[in-house]
């Protein structure tokens, strides 16, 4: 590989230290003054848009989840669909919808699918991509760079992390275009996210994940739950640890649990409460339920959260940040958390059996 691993054991551990920086590098010069700009787009340039969709998959797609939260937060009507799904559901698009494919590497097969689907039905297409000259930046109409970096290891980790704070920087700028003005949110929002490489770094300085993968790592399996932006956070707190550490996990919006998922849950299933974002409180009845069963509970969560936490058998700690940002920091925990799980039992970290950096066939 043309990157070197330098003192990390690997590319994984490597990419998620390197989250400060990535961080830092999407949101360099297009937050300045309190206004979002980004270079490749002229003011104004989403005056007219009225909906937005979004395709992706795996990751990219918990972050598109992410981002599309932001949005409707924002008054904006927004939609994550699977990329693989797209062709079945027809979803109701018109002149005024923007199609955005998440996609680190933009070579992605399903999604670049969708935007083809979506552009040759007229839509306006718009890549959210890693790779300067890949397949999804050269066909769509407009491209915003997530700049991360180069990302070896197969499962994602920066990247999540650089398309949530583009995506965050993309809703406030679509949100200026249509209604004229920022949120609300923005000002405090703007300078939570030029803190949040340090918040990121703090994170990283923990070494609590460790103790809670030893702990729990005989598990017959993992849950991950969390509500609102927390809820992509648990979806992908579980896919990261089903990839690298083979590990039975899953992830639910925590008001599912009683409509299913409850029944798999026993005192050898530890349960990851994210309480981060808005509505906290309601997880703690998801808590109740799962103790109940005698399942351990790990809160993901800020000090201020002292009910969840309290609630919980353990906790992994994230800095206090802005409510919509801070589901990033516990996301940063939970990387930590598949990774100390996968090298435990000696997996292939940056290889994982039968997955591929970048799928090309659909
Ligand atoms: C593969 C990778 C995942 C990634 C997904 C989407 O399945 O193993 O880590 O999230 O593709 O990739 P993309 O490049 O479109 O973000």
């Amino acid at each position: 590989e043309d990157v070197e691993k330098g003192s990390f054991d690997h590319y994984m551990r490597k990419e998620i230290d390197e989250q400060p920086t990535a961080i830092a590098q999407a949101v360099r010069g297009r937050a300045d003054d309190g206004r979002v700009a980004f270079e490749s787009l002229s003011d104004g340039a989403f005056a007219d848009v009225d909906r937005v969709q979004f395709v992706a998959c795996g990751t990219s797609y918990h972050a598109a989840l992410y981002g599309a939260q932001l949005l409707r937060d924002r008054g904006i009507p927004s939609r994550v669909f699977l990329a693989s799904e797209y062709a079945t559901t027809a979803p109701p698009a018109g002149d005024g919808t923007i199609l955005v494919g998440v996609t680190q590497s933009g070579e992605t097969a399903d999604t670049l699918a969708a935007l083809r689907r979506g552009r040759s039905e007229g839509l306006r297409t718009m890549a959210v991509t890693n790779v300067v000259g890949s397949t999804a930046a050269r066909e769509c109409d407009e491209t915003v760079f997530i700049r991360a970096g180069p990302e070896i290891g197969v499962a994602a980790t920066k990247t999540f992390s650089s398309q949530v704070v583009t995506l965050t920087l993309l809703a406030e700028r679509i949100r200026r275009d249509v209604t004229g003005s920022h949120s609300e949110a923005a000002p405090e929002l703007l300078d939570a996210l030029s803190e949040l490489p340090s918040a990121v770094g703090s994170t990283l300085a923990d070494s609590s994940a460790e103790s809670i993968a030893e702990r729990y790592g005989d598990s017959d399996a993992y849950f991950f739950v969390g509500r609102g932006s927390a809820h992509p956070v648990a979806l992908e707190g579980a896919l990261k640890l089903k990839e690298i550490s083979y590990e039975h996990a899953e992830g639910f919006p925590a008001g599912e649990l009683k409509h299913g998922p409850l029944a798999l849950v026993t005192p050898n299933t530890p349960v990851f409460a994210v309480a981060t974002g808005a509505h906290t409180e309601k997880l703690l009845g998801s808590i109740e339920e799962v103790s109940a069963r005698g399942a351990p509970v790990i809160a993901v969560a800020p000090r201020s959260e002292e009910a969840v936490a309290e609630a919980a058998d353990d906790v992994l700690w994230v800095p206090e940040s802005h409510p919509e940002l801070v589901g990033l920091l516990a996301n940063v925990q939970l990387q930590l958390l598949s990774y100390h799980t996968a090298t435990l039992l000696d997996r292939p970290v940056d290889k994982p059996r039968n997955l591929a950096k970048s799928v090309t066939v659909e």
